[in-house]
């Protein structure tokens, strides 16, 4: 089974995509690739700059969701939202193919320094996805990632590495039934 990660953000130090390639440590049978959002950069949509290309970035990111199996997306939050640089690349893809995540059984997560864990944006996406070909299985929030998560222990409270760990195991097994 190819795993396909990403976090939802362009920030270079993005704790998402930590928290992405920490999930995808969970996956040690199978083949994982984590994708930097930077390498898919697009220019800011708009349907002016729509009539002149799609850019090939766009193009690439879809092909890159295509090889999936499964997908493991972390959702970083800016202003209770999704980040402007996912945002961004997503409206691109979705002007080449509406159904974005294309039925891949998805484990959606999210976190930030805060005490919410960027529940917002997860909560958006688990509305938003759906109609964009996403199959989101299996969710779970790391709040306060910079008290909650060691770069190499990974999450450190017991209770909440538990739960982290149990949401995994429900997404291989339902995974495989698919
Ligand atoms: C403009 C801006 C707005 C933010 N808004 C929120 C917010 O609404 N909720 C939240 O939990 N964190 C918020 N944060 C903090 C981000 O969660 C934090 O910067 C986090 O590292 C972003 O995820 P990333 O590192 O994966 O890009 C905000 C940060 C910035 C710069």
């Amino acid at each position: 089974m190819k795993v396909i990660g990403f976090g939802a953000s362009i920030s270079t130090t993005s704790i998402n995509k930590t928290f992405t390639s920490y999930a995808l440590g969970f996956f040690p049978e199978d083949e994982v690739e984590l994708l930097d959002l930077n390498d898919f950069t697009v220019p800011l949509f708009s349907v002016d700059c729509e009539r002149e290309n799609c850019p090939v970035e766009a193009k690439a990111f879809l092909t890159k969701l295509k090889e999936a199996d499964v997908l493991v997306c972390s959702m970083a939050e800016h202003n209770r939202n999704w980040t402007v640089g996912f945002k961004n690349l997503f409206d691109w893809c979705s002007r080449l193919e509406l159904k974005v995540f294309q039925e891949k059984p998805m484990l959606l997560l999210s976190t930030s320094p805060g005490g919410y864990g960027a529940q917002n944006s997860l909560n958006i996406a688990k509305t938003i996805f759906p109609a964009f070909g996403g199959n989101i299985i299996e969710t779970f929030t790391l709040p306060k990632f910079h008290e909650n998560f060691d770069a190499t222990k990974g999450i450190i409270p017991e209770d909440l590495r538990e739960t982290f760990e149990h949401t995994v195991e429900r997404f291989k097994q339902e995974v495989r039934k698919i």
